[in-house]
């Protein structure tokens, strides 16, 4: 008997997809996501993410034994679609047996779907518009996540709560749909439940947990932001097309302003085409993540957050995180 019985039964198409007891992703951070707080997310119940980012699949190799060291429950990969080496690193999940993968960062390029479906993993897609999110689903994505600009990181341009009303409707009958972006508290997860989703995904209000290796200067930035703090980035050059991500306010904002500019000269003098340029432009956020998160320069890096970084007060182990989420959603579904 689990003690959150109407949010389990909401959730039970979700966990059962997932394989695990709720059906709560820690979505993928880069850095933040290695084998601790990954572990600690499945080992709680919920369904822990490996962000694999710009990892070599070397690195990817060590980080997935790692986390299987830690748990015995599942967890995921998540992969960047436009990352040179996909194909080698989807071998190394098949290697591992990992049990699911989720596809970032743009349209999944060709065979990567069933590259992955061969050696008998499930595929997770992001999907910015409903036709998409249709043609992804029929051509053997198993399900889908939508992730409203409320998210910290690189996001679209819709809101969580309207991505929500256009694709939960036409899609969560027959479709396993998890809702992202601007989630903090139990409430929001009843009211995207209601609506039809199978499960939801969270990266902010984790990225602090206390099994999160993230810098101490990096938790306490959060701690200290507020949900105004946490802005979009600003494209320059309207031939230079950036993914605007959202982080907190500091010098490094500014810094990557000035780094469309150079890479936007580069275009001009022919020095690198429209794919390298945003590859570069990638590579700026990576960099800087990794100064922020691992560094602990809050000033110069990039502090990735979303809006509900106002609801990250203080560091808790992610086993607490996950009760008060739990308690909240349950008391919410119990109300009605
Ligand atoms: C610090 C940080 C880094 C992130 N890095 C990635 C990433 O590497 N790949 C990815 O698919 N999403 C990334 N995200 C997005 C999360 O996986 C998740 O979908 C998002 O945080 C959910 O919205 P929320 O922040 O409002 O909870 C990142 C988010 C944060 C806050």
């Amino acid at each position: 008997m689990t003690a959150f019985p109407k949010t389990s039964a909401l959730m039970a198409r979700g966990a059962a997809f997932l394989g695990t007891e709720y059906a709560i992703l820690c979505g993928a951070m880069s850095w933040v996501s290695e084998r601790n707080l990954v572990a600690a997310i499945s080992n709680a119940g919920g369904f822990g993410v490996i962000a694999c980012g710009a990892m070599t699949p070397e690195l990817l190799d060590a980080e997935i034994t790692g986390t299987k060291a830690l748990t015995q429950k599942p967890f995921g990969v998540n992969l960047i679609t436009m990352h040179p080496g996909l194909f080698d690193l989807i071998a190394v999940c098949a290697r591992h047996g990992v049990s699911h993968v989720v596809l970032a960062g743009g349209i999944p390029p060709k065979g990567s779907v069933e590259a992955i479906k061969d050696f008998g993993a499930k595929v997770l897609v992001f999907a910015p518009t409903l036709a998409l999110a249709k043609k992804l689903l029929r051509s053997g994505a198993d399900a889908l996540v939508i992730e409203g600009s409320e998210a910290g990181g690189h996001i679209g341009p819709v809101s969580t709560s309207v991505l929500a009303q256009e694709f939960l409707p036409a899609l969560a009958d027959e479709h396993v749909v998890f809702v992202a972006g601007g989630i903090g508290r139990g409430e929001a997860i009843a009211g995207y439940l209601e609506m039809g989703a199978s499960g939801v995904q969270l990266g902010t209000r984790f990225a602090c947990a206390t099994e999160s290796i993230a810098h101490p200067a990096f938790k306490k930035a959060f701690f200290r932001a507020n949900a105004r703090d946490a802005i979009t980035s600003v494209q320059v050059d309207p031939r230079l097309p950036v993914i605007p991500v959202r982080a907190l306010k500091n010098k490094g904002t500014e810094e990557f302003t000035a780094k469309q500019v150079e890479v936007a000269k580069m275009l001009d003098e022919g020095a690198v085409d429209m794919m390298a340029a945003q590859l570069e432009i990638e590579h700026f956020w990576a960099g800087a993540l990794r100064k922020a998160v691992i560094d602990g320069d809050v000033e110069r890096g990039s502090v990735m957050a979303g809006q509900s970084v106002g609801m990250v007060t203080q560091e808790e182990p992610v086993a607490d995180i996950f009760a008060q989420l739990l308690a909240e959603s349950e008391a919410a579904l119990s109300r009605r």
